[in-house]
């Protein structure tokens, strides 16, 4: 299968409904089989395009590496995990999401990942951009050991575990994030306004039901 070329990154953001889900799955290597009609929206990829490739098609260069590494380090334990991306369109354009991947077994053995995303507040962006900035700046002198080695001991520092660090910087709990990535709406085009706060704000809040 012919390697998509890669496209030069451009400083544009795409802006995602905060209400929609990108979701994918791949085989047990990260090789795609299948994209929901989101992905091909945002990434700009045809469905054609998108099957057989390895899922770094959509890999931003201002991705760490090392944060890739820790993702398949967890999932190819079978543990479920969260990951803040940037990632990169068809075009060149980024958007930011909180993905969430789970891996699928078999007999004891991978068989698949799948993974959901969501959109994510503009501030939460900003401070996860400093940390990945430092970490690519680390992976440039010291090489990915030094940028993961770095990454691990400022968790420990913050007496933090992985998950409680994704946790923590999207400030909700577990059962709340869990709410917002499971979070839809029949009608997409209200959620076309709504800022990723908001719509954090709005699956979050306990629905209340009356029956009289
Ligand atoms: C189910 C699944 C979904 C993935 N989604 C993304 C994604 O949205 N963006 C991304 O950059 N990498 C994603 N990855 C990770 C890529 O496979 C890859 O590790 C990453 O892009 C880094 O590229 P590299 O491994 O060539 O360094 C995903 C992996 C799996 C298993």
């Amino acid at each position: 299968m012919k390697r998509i070329e890669r496209p030069t990154p451009v400083n544009e953001e795409i802006k995602l409904n905060p209400m929609r889900t990108i979701m994918s799955k791949t085989d047990a290597k990260g090789i795609i089989e299948y994209a929901n009609d989101y992905f091909m929206e945002i990434s700009g990829y045809k469905e054609w395009e998108l099957m057989g490739q390895p899922h770094n098609v959509i890999r931003h260069p201002d991705m760490p590496k090392s944060i890739f590494k820790i993702l398949w380090d967890r999932i190819n334990q079978g543990m479920p995990t969260y990951a803040l991306v940037k990632n990169l369109a068809k075009d060149g354009r980024y958007y930011w999401v909180i993905a969430y991947f789970i891996p699928v077994s078999k007999e004891g053995k991978i068989i698949n990942h799948y993974a959901k995303r969501k959109a994510i507040p503009d501030e939460i962006k900003d401070e996860i951009t400093s940390l990945y900035n430092m970490l690519l700046e680390l992976e440039k002198t010291g090489g990915m050991e030094a940028a993961e080695a770095y990454f691990l001991s400022y968790l420990e520092e913050q007496k933090m575990s992985y998950d409680e660090f994704i946790f923590d910087t999207m400030r909700l709990s577990e059962k709340e994030l869990k709410k917002y990535m499971d979070a839809q709406i029949t009608d997409e085009s209200l959620g076309l306004d709504m800022s990723a706060e908001e719509a954090i704000k709005n699956s979050v809040k306990k629905k209340r039901r009356f029956f009289w």
